[in-house]
């Protein structure tokens, strides 16, 4: 008999000896934030009703009790009974994800295979990026991708928050930024941008999935929006035969400082870098930011500062990387900054090259290990959600390499793109998402799945090659079986046919 999919795939999983557990009467007991969590994604998934009991009563027994490493947990499953276990509250959460995709159906009645499970995370630091600033995306929707994600295994949650089409964070201390140059977004389409209120909830409600949420302020290129709040922080826009060339390809007219910018182009803006005003201005902002936010990152972009000079840009990144020391976070930046002699030892890299690198990315990426910080894993044409997953999709981009299919998101082990670099060195992995041709969750979910789920197995799967389960056949066939949940759980997912979908 075949193993029960499960995605990301576990660590170890073997078939018990008895029967399936039966679903005729469904009840949880144990740890009661577990229990009203399992009952209600079980309950959305077969329809029954599952009734929350006392531990000694219940089918599914749910509880920390310490043991193993953090995010772990081990699931028993036989005909009598299930029991979870988990070392944290974060492993009995893995748990119960991973307890509700072995729910089957036979008929008209459910269960669930007798298996031994012992699973935990390959990398600590698993993410997903969202874009909010190209097209904003409200605080509803950010809760319908934070639950998305968490199914998966995720536990952080990078908002790209500002860039040249908009600024999407209200702050008490530069209120003229959401007032003044948060209504624009690609496209000449309306705006928006999160209240502190807002923000808080969207923390809370990732916590309460066991997700971190990453800010990022990205400085000092894509800041076109700062120059409609504060006009003397801005350069003028640097007009390159490339900015040109995206306004004939993609429409939109060229950026002009004090007007609102609707295009796609990127590379043309920056923060003034030798005026003091700037260091105030990221002060105040990167400060209130730290404030809001729990977790212990803050990430400052970095990225594609096309039109600035590199000791400009050393001596900016320098500066920006050692403020959000300062207010005790961990500054995370793009690859980019790698470059910057300077750069606070501390601070995160985020690689977003190629999954074979190129033009010397991967030696930016070896300099943030060289000062001893660790890298998150971006291959653009791997796990960038939004580009194309096939040539002819309506939506999504192709500059990484042309569209990119399941397959393609699937088929890359994180510890051989950076030539020199091991697991030690790697933080994790995470998946962006931009959002240049994404307006709603239905645009979100029609890019993002199933291809996120390759991006949950490289961050929490065991490396290929350790695991029998990590195979692109296995993983096609696993995804597929995830089909009639995603579409219980209202997932608008691409029926892509790479995979081979379970109908019920
Ligand atoms: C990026 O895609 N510019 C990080």
């Amino acid at each position: 008999m075949s193993l029960p999919s499960v995605v990301p795939a576990p660590r170890s999983i073997h078939l018990g000896d008895t029967d399936a557990m039966s679903l005729a009467a469904p009840s949880v007991g144990g740890d009661p934030a577990a229990a009203r969590i399992a009952a209600a994604l079980l309950a959305t998934r077969t329809g029954l009703d599952v009734e929350i009991v006392s531990t000694d009563a219940a089918l599914i027994t749910m509880s920390v009790d310490g043991i193993g490493a953090p995010e772990s947990y081990r699931l028993a499953v036989t005909s009598g009974r299930a029991e979870l276990m988990g070392a944290d509250a974060a492993g009995l959460f893995y748990g119960i994800q991973t307890l509700v995709q072995l729910v089957t159906r036979n008929g008209d009645t459910w269960s669930v295979p007798a298996v031994s499970i012992q699973d935990g995370p390959r990398f600590a630091y698993r993410g997903v990026m969202l874009d909010v600033a190209r097209h904003f995306h409200g605080v509803e929707t950010v809760k319908a991708y934070i639950d998305r994600a968490a199914g998966l295994k995720f536990n952080a949650l990078h908002l790209h928050l500002t860039d040249d089409q908009g600024w999407r964070i209200q702050l008490r201390s530069r209120p003229e930024l959401t007032a003044m140059a948060s209504s624009s977004s690609v496209g000449g389409r309306p705006g928006g941008f999160f209240t502190k209120t807002d923000y808080r909830e969207i923390v809370e409600y990732a916590a309460s999935r066991h997700m971190i949420v990453v800010p990022e302020i990205d400085v000092p290129g894509h800041t076109h929006a700062v120059g409609l709040a504060y006009p003397e922080l801005v350069e003028e826009p640097v007009l390159s035969e490339h900015i040109r060339e995206v306004v004939r390809d993609y429409g939109g007219s060229l950026p002009k400082n004090g007007a609102p910018y609707d295009g796609v182009a990127v590379g043309f803006s920056s923060l003034k870098i030798h005026d003091e005003k700037t260091y105030d201005f990221l002060a105040d902002v990167f400060g209130e930011l730290a404030g809001m936010t729990p977790g212990p990152y803050l990430h400052l972009g970095g990225d594609e500062a096309l039109g600035t000079e590199p000791a400009d840009f050393a001596e900016f990144v320098r500066r920006a990387s050692e403020l959000i020391a300062d207010l005790d976070k961990i500054p995370v930046a793009w690859h980019e900054a790698g470059a910057a002699a300077g750069l606070h030892d501390s601070t995160v890299g985020q690689y977003w090259g190629f999954v074979t690198p190129t033009d010397g990315m991967d030696d930016k990426a070896r300099a943030f290990v060289r000062n001893g910080a660790q890298l998150i894993l971006s291959p653009a044409d791997a796990i960038y959600l939004d580009m194309k997953p096939t040539p002819d999709a309506a939506l999504g981009l192709t500059w990484a390499n042309g569209a990119t299919s399941v397959e393609r998101s699937y088929s890359w082990e994180p510890s051989t793109v950076i030539a020199g670099i091991t697991d030690a060195d790697i933080l994790g992995i995470e998946a962006p998402l931009w959002t240049e041709t994404v307006r709603d969750l239905d645009a979100i979910d029609t890019l993002a799945f199933p291809r996120i789920a390759a991006a949950a197995e490289a961050g929490w799967s065991p490396a290929t090659g350790h695991s029998e389960l990590r195979t692109w056949d296995s993983f096609r066939t696993r995804v597929g079986a995830l089909g009639p949940m995603w579409t219980k759980q209202c997932i608008r997912f691409s029926e892509s046919d790479e995979i081979d979908w379970s109908r019920e």
